[in-house]
């Protein structure tokens, strides 16, 4: 049996596309609660009333406000210590990649480049009848209705819809090639977002997934480090002789 290095003795420069995958515990340390367990978004909320089409079509102004507020919490938010160190990785290691199921946009905060959000964005709307995309940041809205009269809707990936094939494909190409898969964060419960890091884990490359408890996956990854985000970001960062990052 081959015989794996401690965790804490991981040097990340010996990797050269990392991948990080990131879900809703990353930023429960913004103070954005996950989706699931404790507290979770969902526990909350039907997302049959708040997060799908139906849900939409039914009652537009409705799906909006619970939009709005959230992006009125999410924009009090500050990037986590997490979000932090995977953009000072980037900064070192420009063929990083971050593929993100979240939608608050705390990596772009962060300073983080090229993410790819499988699930959108609260911060983008399209219009649906032109199949036009803005990023707007008003809070609240100018308009909730594009110039052709149309309802804009939030540019999420809710509950039933598919996920945007541009973005599966550039995550997909972005597994494939990577040497280092970090998953951090995510139940890894939501499909097909939860089947692109298990291309990775397919490939054998090395893996790690850091997470508060275990999940189903985790026995496919080379290392699961078991706590928070934010902490164990930077015990890995530790060992990578890169500018340590400080929580304040
Ligand atoms: N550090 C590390 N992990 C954490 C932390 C933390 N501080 N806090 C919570 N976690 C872990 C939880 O243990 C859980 O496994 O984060 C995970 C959050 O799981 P979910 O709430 O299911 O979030 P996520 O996996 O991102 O959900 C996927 O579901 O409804 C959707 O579209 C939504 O993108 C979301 C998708």
């Amino acid at each position: 049996m081959t015989q794996l290095p401690p965790i804490n003795s991981l040097d990340l420069n010996r990797f050269k596309r990392i991948v990080f995958f990131t879900g809703a515990g990353i930023s429960a340390e913004s103070g954005i609660p996950t989706y699931r367990g404790k507290g979770g978004f969902w526990t909350h909320y039907n997302y049959e009333d708040y997060a799908c089409q139906r849900a939409f079509d039914r009652d537009p102004e409705k799906v909006w406000d619970f939009h709005e507020e959230r992006r009125r919490f999410v924009s009090e938010c500050r990037p986590a210590l997490g979000h932090r160190i995977i953009a000072e990785i980037q900064r070192h290691k420009p063929e990083t990649r971050v593929i993100t199921q979240n939608i608050d946009g705390m990596h772009q905060k962060a300073e983080s480049v090229d993410v790819f959000e499988l699930h959108g964005s609260l911060w983008r709307v399209r219009c649906p009848r032109e199949d036009t995309r803005e990023e707007i940041f008003d809070i609240p809205l100018k308009s909730r209705h594009c110039r052709c009269g149309a309802y804009l809707r939030p540019d999420i990936v809710w509950f039933e819809d598919p996920l945007d094939d541009a973005i599966l494909k550039v995550s997909i190409s972005a597994v494939l090639k990577c040497d280092l898969l970090i998953t951090v964060g995510t139940s890894a419960t939501v499909f097909p977002a939860a089947e692109i890091p298990l291309l990775a884990l397919q490939r054998g490359v090395t893996s790690i997934e850091i997470n508060l408890e275990p999940t189903e996956i985790s026995r496919f990854y080379t290392y699961t480090m078991i706590g928070s985000a934010g902490k164990n970001l930077q015990s890995l960062l530790g060992q990578s002789s890169f500018p340590i990052l400080h929580q304040d």
